[in-house]
Parts: structure tokens; C-alpha cells; sequence
């Protein structure tokens, strides 16, 4: 079981917690590699998506998981729900406490939306990504590609490479890395790391190669195009000459180091292709162990242990 009722930051999770979920989603990665991949574990249990803003892998993710576990699933997306209507997210919560459903996951433009919603429903809340904020499940899943690839989390150097100012991504990773014993340092150039980088609680670098002999992963993170008030560099060849991952700079990498991108990415700016395809990047595995981190959330906090054994 976890300590908390809701995973909206990774400030809820103690360090046993993360441990715990990794656990858990090592038995359902083995139920994942089954030709039938489903266990009975939250039959009668509601699990709602509400996905107001754009998601491939994440919404998917969740969707499978639930599915894994038999509990029953609905899907909003912003272009499908109410809130096209100008429907509050308040009012939205409501509705979908009168329907009783167990767990939401919520994925929204704005940082706090996990919150609201958990103030007025009683529901289990899992974070899916708000705004520049969090993203917690998509933090455990990389440590638990980390752990599977490096053998350990504790000690390990993470480089946190690029658009920093806009990550949920980074947000969530460098507390995450902290509670486990690993050492983050957020990497980027001046105009892509928020104003008070030090807040964040990583060390700080401005140059990738200064650092790059001294990483265990390089955590290379999408240029969020989509949220910069303008052009953050030059351009994409200058940011991938100075920033981006690729043969040349593996070389000048320690041989066991391993390259990581939350997806989707900007093949040619943070990231080349040839190392993109390399047995260097866990690009896929880690979409793989999303699954299996997902459900393992899911059971952990809808008391799955309490109807049957996880696996
Ligand atoms: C990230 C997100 O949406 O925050 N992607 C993801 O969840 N796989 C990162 C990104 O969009 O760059």
C-alpha cells in the first residue's frame, strides 16, 4: 500500500513508496509479456481519463493499464467533453463524482488542475501532466528504466538535458531522482532553465560536454516549441550542435551510458536519429515499462492487494 491517496506531485510519494511501485510494477511487466496480458484485479472498479490536452503515449498508457486490470474505463478528451462547451473543470468534477468512479488521471493545461479536482471529488486523483508543473508517473516509469538498465538508482549521475523552463517532465524527475539517492543535474542553455534554477533542487550546468564524461543517463527532453513565447535559439541546428545527442558525443560518453527522452521527440534537434535507433536510447522501454508503472499505481492505490495478489 502507499502512504497517500492521491499522486498529484511527487511530494506525495516517500522513498518507500517509489520503491514500492517499482516492485509491484516488476510483477505486472512479467504480466505484460504474457500472451494473455489481463488479471482480474479491479473488476468493478472505474478508472476515468481526463485528458484536456493533447496525449498520445500517456492517454494510452493509462488506458492499457487500466484495461490490464480489468477495471471499467472512460475516456474524455478535450475535444470530446463538455469543457468545448465552457463546462468548468469544477462542474466536471462533479459530474464524474455523481457517476462514483474510483480513480481519475488528469492531464491539464494548467499546473494545480490535480488539486482542484481532488478538493471536490472523492476519487483517487493521479496526475497525467499539468502544465509546466508535474508529471510523477512518467518520473517513476524512468526510474524504473533506469533501474532495470543500470542495475540501481542510488548514486547514479542523471543528465537533464535541454528545455528544462518547460518540463512537467524535469519537474517531477529531479525530485524523484533526489528521494532515491541519484544525483540530477539539469543541463540547458540560459533561455531554456526558469529563472530560479537552484529551486528546482539539481546542480546546474550550462554545457553538455563539460558534464556529459560524468553521466550514468542522459535525459535528453523535447523543445516544447508549443509553450515558448518565441524562438528560444538561433536554430535547431545551432540548439542540436550545442545540445543534442548524438554519435560524436556518445563517444566522448562513459561506455555504460544510456540515453532517455520522454517522447514524443524532435528527431534532428535533441536528439539524432542514429542515436534515437542506437541500443544506447530506451526511448521504447521506457513506453513499455509505462504499462507496468501504471497499473502497479492503479492497484497500489485502489487496494488491489486487499481483492488478490498482484501477479
Ligand atoms: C511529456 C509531456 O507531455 O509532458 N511527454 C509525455 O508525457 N510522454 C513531454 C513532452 O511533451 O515533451
Amino acid at each position: 500500500m502507499l502512504s497517500c491517496k492521491h499522486i498529484m506531485t511527487m511530494d506525495d510519494l516517500t522513498p518507500e513508496d517509489i520503491v514500492t511501485i517499482l516492485d509491484t510494477a516488476d510483477s505486472f511487466k512479467e504480466v505484460n509479456e504474457r500472451r494473455i496480458k489481463k488479471l482480474p484485479t479491479l473488476r468493478g472498479r472505474t478508472v476515468v481519463n481526463l485528458f484536456l490536452e493533447p496525449s498520445t503515449r500517456t492517454r494510452t498508457s493509462f488506458e492499457i493499464a487500466a484495461k490490464r486490470l480489468s477495471a471499467d474505463g472512460l475516456n474524455f478528451t478535450a475535444s470530446a467533453s463538455a469543457t468545448v462547451k465552457g463546462e468548468s473543470l469544477r462542474d466536471t468534477a462533479a459530474t464524474l463524482s455523481a457517476m462514483a468512479c474510483d480513480l481519475v488521471v488528469v492531464r491539464h493545461k494548467y499546473a494545480g488542475a490535480p488539486q482542484m479536482l481532488a478538493e471536490c471529488m472523492d476519487a483517487h486523483i493521479v496526475n497525467g501532466g499539468d502544465g509546466v508543473n508535474q508529471h510523477p508517473t512518467q518520473a517513476l516509469l524512468d526510474l524504473f528504466t533506469m533501474r532495470e538498465k543500470l542495475g540501481h538508482l542510488e548514486g547514479l549521475t542523471v543528465g537533464i538535458v535541454g528545455d528544462i523552463c518547460h518540463s512537467r517532465v524535469a519537474g517531477s524527475l529531479v525530485p524523484a531522482l533526489r528521494k532515491v539517492g541519484a544525483r540530477p543535474i539539469i543541463i540547458a542553455p540560459k533561455m531554456l532553465m526558469p529563472a530560479r534554477p537552484d529551486i528546482l533542487g539539481a546542480e546546474v550546468a550550462y554545457s553538455l560536454d563539460e558534464v556529459l564524461p560524468e553521466l550514468d543517463v542522459a535525459y535528453m527532453l523535447r523543445v516544447q516549441f508549443e509553450r515558448a513565447a518565441q524562438m528560444p535559439f538561433p536554430s535547431n541546428r545551432e540548439y542540436a550542435r550545442f545540445y543534442g545527442m548524438n554519435a560524436a558525443r556518445l563517444g566522448s560518453a562513459k561506455p555504460g551510458m544510456i540515453v532517455m527522452h520522454p517522447g514524443p521527440m524532435n528527431r534532428g534537434v535533441e536528439i539524432s536519429s542514429e542515436v534515437a535507433d542506437s541500443p544506447r536510447s530506451h526511448v521504447l522501454d521506457q513506453v513499455n515499462a509505462g504499462v507496468a508503472v501504471r497499473m502497479a499505481v492503479m492497484y497500489l492505490l485502489l487496494g488491489g492487494a486487499d481483492s488478490g495478489a498482484a501477479a
